[in-house]
């Protein structure tokens, strides 16, 4: 490996634009050496707004680039498994956008070829990087709300009603805002928690989605516009999880709304995303009151990035790159893991098993 770690990004879309270029920038341990996308037009613009870097059309070219260590995948969900297997024999350590397959069988492949070649892989799971999540997670780990009962998500996201692109075919997305959305929730559920033993869930479509933002009629959606989940932890504790990107009102700005909270046998404590400085307590017999994140946990530990800067709601994004690039530098597991990815992907996966069968199931998430 050189000097710094030398990056490439598959997929110079939304979201590599939003997270991933802003973390590299800020970590000087790495570069951004290369980018692999099949539209030439991006290419070009993104050489122009990132900077110069080697530029492919076909990310084949890039996992074989003997001078790129490693990968950040932010592509469509079908493309993940082929993209992952494909940078993993090129001896790249690889982070890869959730959800990180179509299914936890993918998914599980994903994560046993990483471990077997010894190289590090990570699931870009974003919300945990969230100070107001971080400090949750320390009260819950810490025994400051007592035994933990009950944890509750809410991500409502007020998005138009035309094509979702590539998101609203089963083929290429998997599902709709269950693995686009409610995925984050269920793995931070079992961060807080520990393992989901099993789940009821339910998905529903509200708007066929049949024509796009110009007007133009297009397939309609296969996916579901809601996503929801009643379950139980291996240590007890319940759990309900709900999700919809077309819940009218809610746009604030694009950022939704966003709750979760953790009821213990002595306290609660709750997340927001559009707050994440702050988290709100309460304890027995008490209300629950606004407090602000204890200065240790607005970064993860070493980040450069300034707290004071930015958008609360956007910046903590980019300490998922000083994660991946420490877990590289460190010789040691990046967190969350594709492990991570696998198990939470095996919930989701429960979730429209159960709604087709009408039934309960139990998770299965053996990664072998
Ligand atoms: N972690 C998060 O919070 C978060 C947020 C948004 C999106 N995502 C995930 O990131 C991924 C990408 O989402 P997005 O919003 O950036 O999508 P996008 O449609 O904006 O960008 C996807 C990019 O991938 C490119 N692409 C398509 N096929 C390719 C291929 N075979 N090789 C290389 N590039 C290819 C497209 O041309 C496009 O530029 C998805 O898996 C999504 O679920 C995660």
């Amino acid at each position: 490996m050189a000097n710094k770690v030398r990056i490439g990004i598959i997929g110079a879309g939304a979201v590599s634009d939003y997270h991933h270029v802003p973390g590299i920038r800020l970590d000087p341990r790495c570069e951004l050496v290369a980018i692999a996308d099949p539209n030439e037009a991006l290419l070009q613009q993104r050489q122009k707004d990132w900077g110069p870097t080697r530029a492919y059309a076909n990310y084949e070219d890039l996992a074989r680039d003997p001078e790129v260590d490693a990968v950040i995948i932010a592509t469509p969900n079908f493309t993940h498994l082929a993209q992952t297997l494909a940078c993993l024999e090129g001896n790249k350590h690889v982070m890869c956008e959730k959800p990180l397959g179509l299914s936890f069988e993918e998914s599980a492949q994903m994560f046993r070829a990483a471990r077997d070649r010894g190289l590090r892989h990570m699931t870009a799971f974003t919300y945990r990087f969230a100070p107001s999540m971080r400090y949750v997670r320390h009260l819950v780990k810490s025994g400051a709300l007592g035994t933990p009962r009950h944890f509750r998500s809410q991500r409502f996201l007020d998005w138009p009603e035309t094509s979702w692109g590539w998101r609203q075919y089963k083929k290429l997305a998997g599902a709709g805002d269950l693995f686009d959305m409610t995925i984050h929730r269920i793995d931070f559920s079992q961060d807080l928690m520990g393992p989901i033993k099993s789940i009821c869930g339910a998905v529903a479509q509200f708007a066929p989605r049949d024509k796009t933002v110009d007007g133009q009629p297009c397939a309609p959606s296969e996916v579901d516009d809601w996503s929801s989940l009643i379950g139980l932890f291996d240590n007890g504790a319940t759990g309900v999880w709900e999700g919809s990107t077309l819940m009218k009102g809610h746009h604030n700005n694009g950022f939704g709304y966003e709750w979760a909270e953790v009821n213990g046998s002595e306290g609660s404590a709750a997340y927001q995303l559009t707050d994440p400085n702050n988290v709100i307590l309460g304890k027995y017999g008490g209300t629950m009151e606004k407090v602000p994140v204890p200065k240790e946990f607005l970064v993860i530990p070493g980040s450069p990035r300034d707290p004071t800067q930015g958008v609360p709601s956007t910046v903590f994004r980019y300490d998922l790159v000083w994660e991946f690039v420490s877990a590289i530098v460190e010789g040691r597991d990046a967190v969350p893991g594709f492990d991570h990815g696998a198990t939470a992907q095996a919930v989701a996966d429960a979730v429209l098993e159960s709604f087709e069968k009408r039934a309960w199931v139990e998770i299965q998430a053996d990664l072998g």
